[in-house]
């Protein structure tokens, strides 16, 4: 019995898995193992000798199935140990980047304006799209048979039979946001306004919605000399040109007196646009100082305030930053254009990190 006691503690001992030690169980203490068999021996015996062998005999067996347990618990124990040694994560590194969509080139380029007006002080305004001809126009100081009003291509919104009020308008350009952010905030404010705006025209440069950003700006000695420096400021910033040269030419709006369209310089080369060189010239903006009767119609004072505002195409200076030939194509929605002129969405400029390198 010792020497069955030795075989089988042994070979529990150096067993190696626990289907290995599943088979020794099954050898020593299963139906027909070897301590098993010894068991049925004891009915041949004597009782004498029945006394001495039961009691060593059940003693085995116990000793055997707890050797079992413990090993058994071991081997878990170590295969535990070796799957958490295995299967070790980093969960500190940095996940791989799966890009998906892209930034549309208006909404970077929005970002881009933000950013930069914001270091100069400007927030940012919102309207509604769909305005009434108030804000959109009278306010502006074009009232009803003003020919200013034929030159928007309006789109009208449609009234009842019998609804005789002025009709809501899309709102043609973000100009009116002048007149809410004056109602909102009083004097003095300095604001841009970038949004949707729509027009009834279509070609190569035109398309039914398209951006605009206003800006304006109201002080006590608020003039052209600020609205000049300002809008240099921005050109160099965002065309990333320092002394970017700009023309400002006399020019004509209901909304401002003086007004001033606002050039900047550029070239063509092999059918290419250069800005910031050569003796041409390319409009990018309307502007001027604000018409006294904007200010009031803002509820704003024009004996004691003064103020200059600007309006700019975003889709226009995006073309022009970003060599985009296409007005139309922006609004196509075709993957392969976003793939080429979207930017990735970890490169955006932010108002604290400032434009994008
Ligand atoms: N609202 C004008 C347009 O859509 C642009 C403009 C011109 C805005 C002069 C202004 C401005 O604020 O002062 O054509």
């Amino acid at each position: 019995m010792d020497a069955l006691r030795q075989k089988y503690i042994d070979a529990i001992a150096n067993v190696a898995d626990e289907a290995a030690l599943e088979d020794l169980r099954v050898a020593a203490v299963g139906k027909k193992g070897e301590v098993s068999l010894k068991m049925r021996e004891l009915g041949k015996m004597t009782p004498e000798e029945r006394q001495v062998a039961g009691p060593k005999l059940n003693a085995l067996k116990d000793e055997i199935n707890s050797a079992i347990a413990a090993k058994k618990a071991a081997l878990a124990d170590a295969a535990l140990d070796e799957r958490l040694r295995s299967e070790w994560l980093d969960v500190t590194l940095p996940s791989r980047t799966r890009p998906r969509g892209t930034i549309h080139p208006v909404s970077q380029v929005t970002e881009e304006v933000a950013a930069i007006f914001a270091d100069m002080g400007f927030k940012v305004a919102e309207g509604p799209q769909i305005e009434n001809d108030w804000y959109n126009f009278d306010a502006l100081n074009i009232p009803p048979h003003h020919p200013a009003r034929q030159e928007f291509d309006t789109f009208y919104m449609n009234r009842k039979e019998g609804d005789n009020r002025p009709p809501h308008v899309l709102r043609t350009h973000t100009s009116p946001v002048q007149i809410r952010a004056m109602e909102k905030t009083g004097a003095p404010i300095r604001v841009i306004a970038p949004g949707r705006v729509y027009r009834s025209d279509y070609d190569q440069t035109h398309t039914p919605m398209f951006h605009q950003v206003e800006g304006m700006a109201i002080g006590k000695d608020i003039s052209m000399a600020n609205l000049k420096w300002v809008l240099e400021e921005f050109f160099a910033a965002f065309f990333e040109i320092d002394g970017i040269k700009t023309r400002f030419r006399a020019s004509h709006f209901p909304f401002t007196e003086p007004s001033a369209e606002v050039d900047i310089q550029c070239s063509w080369v092999d059918g290419q646009l250069r800005i910031g060189e050569g003796d041409g010239w390319m409009e990018v903006l309307g502007s001027g100082m604000m018409h006294p009767k904007v200010l009031q119609a803002g509820g704003i004072d024009p004996d004691k305030w003064q103020g200059f505002a600007f309006g700019m195409g975003i889709d226009r200076i995006a073309m022009l930053k970003y060599g985009i030939p296409d007005l139309r194509a922006f609004f196509d929605s075709d993957l392969r254009w976003l793939r080429h002129y979207g930017f990735s969405a970890l490169d955006m400029p932010t108002l604290h990190g400032g434009l994008s390198g």
